[in-house]
C-alpha cells in the first residue's frame, strides 16, 4: 500500500502543468505520475484546488540542539519545518559541541531519524570550535553524513585557513557556505549602518563588512577554481559582485533571506529585538536589489536562517539581545506574498529557489523535482488561502518573530517526506 495524490497540479521549477496528474508513492519514492490511477489500497489525497510542489529544503536552519534544548530542539525544528512545507532541511554547526567531529553529525542524524518527520542533514564546522584556528577533519565529517561546510554566525576570518578550507571542499566534492561578515569593520554593530542607525542611536554594522567578505571569497573561488556559497546576503552590492562574477564564470553560489526582502531597517526603529538579526535588514534600496536578484538567479535560493533565540534571550535591550529570528514556519508565506503575489517571480521560479536550487547546490540528486523515481518529498499547498502569523500559531519553541500580526498567503495543506504524510494542516 503506497500514497496516492489525486488530481494534482504539479508545480516544477520548469513549469506548471496544465492538467491534474495523480501521483503515487511507494516506499518512500514517486513510482508513477499519471492522468488517473486507480485507488488500489492505497492511502487517498485528494489535491483538487491545490498546487503540488516538490518539498521544499532549506539549507540554512538553526537546531540549536545539543547545548540549547531550550531554544528549540531537533524535534521541535523538525515540527516546525514540516509545518512550514519543507522536506528537508541542513543545520548548522554553531551548536553546543559544535559540530565538528562525526559523533556529533551522528547524534544529530540519529536523533532526526527517531523523529521521523523531515530529512535533517548537518553542516559541518570549517574550523575546531569555530575558532578560525584549526581545520576540522572534513573526510570524517563528509564520511559520517555532512554535505556542507560552514562556520555560520561568523566569516572564516583568516583568509589563508579559507583557501585551505576551500582546496578541500574541492577535493571532497562538498559545500563551502561563508558567513560574509568581518568583525572587524562590523565591530559591535547592532543594526545597519545608515541614516536609520543614527536618528535612533544604535551602533551601525556598515555593508562593507559584508562586501569585502564577498570580494574576497570570489576572488579565492576563481583562483582555486572552487565552488563557494555565499550565506544570507543582504546587499545591492553584494549582489553586484555576485552578478560580475557568475558573468566571468567563477563557481560562487548564493543565498538570500525573507527577512532580507521584506523588511528594512526602519524596523529595527521598533526596538524589537525580533528585528535584529546577522546581517542586519538592510535600506530599501537594498532590499529591492534583493528581490531583483533573486528573481534574475543571481541569488540562486531563498533560505529562512531560522535562529531560535528564547523569550528572556531577547527580552533585553537591543544592545544584549542576540542576533536572528525565527523563519521555517513564514518562509514559504512571506515568499509567496511578497514575490508571487505581486509577480516579481512566478510560482515555477519560486520552486526552484525554494527546492530544485538548493538540491541542485548541496547535490540531493533525487530531490527537488517530481519526477517519476525521485524521493517522495511533496509539499501541498493551498496558494491563495489567507491566515496571520500569531505568537500562539508558532510550534517552533522560540517564538522570535517580527511578522507577527501579519497576513500572509498560502496555507501548507499537507507535508509529505518518504511518502509519509508528516504534516496536515
Ligand atoms: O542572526 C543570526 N543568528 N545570524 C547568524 O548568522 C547566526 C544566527 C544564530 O545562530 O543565532
Ligand atoms: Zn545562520
Amino acid at each position: 500500500m503506497g500514497l496516492l495524490i489525486k488530481h494534482a497540479i504539479i508545480v516544477n521549477a520548469d513549469k506548471i502543468w496544465d492538467k491534474p496528474h495523480d501521483i503515487l508513492c511507494i516506499d518512500g519514492k514517486i513510482s508513477q505520475i499519471a492522468s488517473s490511477i486507480a485507488s488500489a489500497n492505497h492511502e487517498i489525497i485528494d489535491a483538487t484546488g491545490k498546487k503540488v510542489l516538490p518539498g521544499l529544503i532549506d539549507i540554512h536552519t538553526h537546531l540549536r540542539q545539543p547545548g540549547r534544548e531550550d531554544k528549540e530542539t531537533i524535534e521541535t525544528g523538525s515540527r516546525a519545518a514540516v509545518k512550514g512545507g519543507f522536506t528537508s532541511i541542513m543545520c548548522m554547526p554553531n551548536t553546543n559541541p559544535v559540530i565538528d567531529n562525526a559523533m556529533v553529525v551522528e547524534f544529530i542524524i540519529r536523533e532526526a531519524n527517531r523523529v521521523g518527520l523531515c530529512n535533517v542533514y548537518p553542516i559541518g564546522a570549517i574550523t575546531k570550535g569555530q575558532q578560525d584556528g584549526e581545520l576540522t577533519d572534513m573526510a570524517e565529517l563528509k564520511a559520517s553524513g555532512c554535505l556542507a561546510f560552514s562556520d555560520d554566525g561568523k566569516s572564516v576570518l583568516n583568509s589563508r585557513l579559507f583557501r585551505l578550507a576551500m582546496e578541500y571542499a574541492k577535493m571532497l566534492d562538498v559545500l563551502i557556505i561563508e558567513h560574509c561578515q568581518d568583525p572587524l569593520l562590523s565591530a559591535g554593530g547592532v543594526m545597519n549602518e545608515g541614516v536609520v542607525s543614527t536618528k535612533i542611536g544604535l551602533k551601525g554594522d556598515p555593508g562593507i563588512a559584508e562586501t569585502v567578505t564577498v570580494a574576497r571569497d570570489i576572488e579565492i573561488a576563481l583562483y582555486l577554481d572552487a565552488r563557494v556559497h555565499l550565506a544570507h546576503m543582504s546587499l545591492k552590492r553584494s549582489c553586484e559582485l555576485i552578478r560580475f562574477a557568475k558573468s566571468q564564470g567563477i563557481k560562487v553560489t548564493a543565498e538570500a533571506c525573507p527577512h532580507h526582502f521584506v523588511l528594512t531597517d526602519e524596523a529595527c526603529s521598533s526596538f524589537d529585538t525580533s528585528t535584529k538579526v546577522n546581517p542586519p535588514l538592510r535600506s530599501r534600496e537594498d532590499v529591492e536589489a534583493i528581490k531583483a536578484a533573486i528573481a534574475d538567479g543571481t541569488i540562486d535560493c531563498i533560505v529562512t536562517d531560522h535562529a531560535p533565540h528564547t523569550k528572556e534571550d531577547k527580552e533585553v535591550g537591543f544592545d544584549g539581545a542576540p542576533f536572528g529570528l525565527i523563519g521555517l514556519e513564514t518562509s514559504l508565506g512571506l515568499t509567496i506574498t511578497e514575490l508571487v503575489k505581486p509577480g516579481i517571480i512566478d510560482l515555477p521560479t519560486m520552486v526552484d529557489r525554494m527546492s530544485s536550487a538548493p538540491a541542485r547546490i548541496v547535490g540531493l540528486v533525487h530531490k527537488g523535482i517530481i519526477k517519476e523515481g525521485h524521493d517522495a518529498d511533496i509539499t501541498i499547498i493551498d496558494l491563495d488561502k489567507e491566515w496571520t502569523v500569531t505568537l500562539e500559531g508558532f510550534v517552533s519553541k522560540s517564538k522570535n518573530s517580527p511578522f507577527i500580526g501579519r497576513k500572509l498567503y498560502s496555507q501548507v495543506e499537507y507535508t509529505i517526506c518518504g511518502g509519509k504524510i508528516v504534516y496536515r494542516a
